[in-house]
């Protein structure tokens, strides 16, 4: 009897399985982190064989962790950091160069030189994004132009190119031995290459950029039986059902199906992600226009999406550079020893600026220092940033939508932090609600790949099973909100036009 679903969530500094039950209540998991290679400042990557080998051990540790075998696992789940890239050799399973990641900014030559006179709006109505370092289209270039003998071998259709979803399912099926070369609409979204309307790649862009169709996956929905897990591995005859980018999965997982339904996860980067329906709606205020899902036949679902570069990051940053704490979660106890940010704001640009500014040449800037400032304060303002960087998304939202939102679902890593979410809440002046499950992203993809093998019947399960946990209401006075984010702002524009 098959009770289970897993979910592997690949996200960007760690891969982990989790299992769900009916009620979409975890039952095990495995997690392990993977290396983040920085050559070069701005540039980020990943080995790609090392996130396969983490998949398949932390597969191994949320089994065996629960005792169970693959009989018990109804169907497969994917979700992932989208837009990172990988190419690899279709013969060999061997990647041609590292993971290019998201957060990568080596090709902002590319995209100067793409936008040309016509700006890096170019194919904004097409494809929903404006040209910029961030999505896959860009880095598939870099590797194309960049990496000796790639290019040819591409134009020989020896080479594939996926997101780490594509990478994951090629590797599952069978790899070499015939493994299934797709993605979801989800994740093709995010290239500058899927046209919005069609669902398919568009070959004028394609041609503009100089990639051959040939290396690119097959688009799929974002429920349905692709392939099962091949030869001798642990799920192996176990169906993959389901994919989905992993802010897309949570956005799923938070149950927003009705239109105007949102969420904004706190990861490595935070991403405000509003469903619009059957609608492709193009912001007027920096917002991106992305697919929220699309299950088997059903009609797509839109999305407007704020993606902001880094927030969790940032307190990694705290951690890893400055080593301001030992452990991410410290730094809630290191805010706590002052009582407010001293007059430090911290705009971390670190990969540009993405929404609502959309800009590539930005940096990162520390501003309001004097001589009483203490780690304290930088590590308060670091937490903040991520709480003025989602007010800038939300007002971007509420702009666009024309209405204002009335509360914020919120979920992943930081929303443990007390302090930041008592902050977010403050400096919205909506509440902050969290789910009781608040790992939507690994759940978002299991219900997709539930959903495509009848383990749940609609997408009404997913309504049902979500609780809420805790709502933080806003304390904050009007005018002192107002006054906080007057000097936000003035410390974003200190950010502009930094790169020589
Ligand atoms: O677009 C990038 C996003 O998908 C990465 O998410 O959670 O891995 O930081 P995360």
């Amino acid at each position: 009897m098959s009770n289970y679903i897993i979910s592997i969530d690949q996200g960007t500094t760690s891969t982990r399985a989790i299992v769900f039950d009916h009620e979409g209540q975890i039952v095990s998991s495995g997690q392990k982190e993977h290396k983040q290679i920085f050559p070069h400042a701005g540039w980020v990557e990943h080995d790609p064989i090392e996130i396969w080998a983490n998949t398949r051990e932390v597969i191994g540790s949320a089994l065996s962790s629960a005792n169970l075998t693959r009989h018990e696992i109804a169907s497969v789940g994917i979700t992932n950091q989208r837009e990172t890239t990988v190419i690899w050799d279709k013969s060999t399973g061997q990647p041609v160069y590292n993971a290019i990641v998201w957060q990568d900014t080596r090709t902002q030559s590319i995209v100067d030189e793409l936008s040309g006179t016509e700006g890096p709006e170019r194919f904004k109505r097409r494809v929903g994004l404006p040209l910029a370092t961030y999505f896959s289209g860009t880095k598939i270039k870099w590797i194309l132009d960049n990496v000796e003998g790639v290019r040819e071998r591409a134009e020989a259709g020896d080479l594939l190119f996926g997101t780490t979803d594509s990478w994951l399912v090629w590797n599952l099926t069978g790899g070499t031995e015939g493994g299934v070369h797709i993605t979801d609409v989800t994740n093709a979204s995010r290239t500058l290459f899927m046209d919005l309307e069609t669902l398919q790649w568009d070959d004028e862009i394609l041609e503009i950029f100089g990639v051959p169709k040939s290396m690119l996956p097959e688009i799929k929905s974002s429920s349905e039986v692709y392939g099962k897990v091949h030869g001798r591995q642990l799920l192996r005859e176990v169906p993959v059902a389901g994919i989905l980018g992993d802010q897309q999965a949570a956005t799923f997982g938070q149950a927003a199906f009705e239109k105007g339904g949102a969420k904004n996860t706190y990861g490595t980067g935070n991403f405000l992600i509003i469903n619009t329906g059957e609608e492709v709606v193009h912001s007027k205020n920096g917002l991106l226009t992305t697919v929220c899902y699309k299950l088997g036949d059903a009609k797509p679902v839109y999305a407007l999406e704020g993606a902001i570069a880094v927030t969790g990051s940032l307190i990694q940053w705290l951690r890893d550079n400055l080593g301001l704490i030992k452990t991410a979660p410290e730094v809630e106890e290191l805010a706590k020893t002052v009582d407010d940010n001293g007059g430090v704001f911290i705009v971390p640009a670190f990969s540009g600026l993405f929404a609502p500014y959309w800009k590539g040449d930005a940096r990162g800037v520390i501003v309001g220092l004097t001589r009483y400032v203490n780690k304290g304060h930088i590590g308060r303002a670091a937490l903040e940033a991520t709480a003025f960087q989602t007010r800038e998304v939300l007002d971007a939202a509420n702009a666009d939508a024309g209405v204002d939102m009335e509360d914020l679902r919120v979920d992943g890593g930081m929303v443990v932090n007390d302090a930041l979410m008592q902050f977010q809440a403050d400096i919205l002046g909506i509440p902050v609600i969290r789910p009781k499950v608040v790992e939507t992203t690994a759940l978002g993809a299991a219900y997709a790949a539930g959903l495509a093998v009848g383990f749940w019947d609609t997408t009404d399960s997913v309504t049902e099973n979500w609780a809420e946990d805790k709502r933080w209401e806003p304390q904050m006075d009007a005018p002192e909100r107002e006054r906080q984010l007057r000097l936000w702002k003035k410390a974003v524009t200190r950010t502009f036009d930094w790169v020589d």
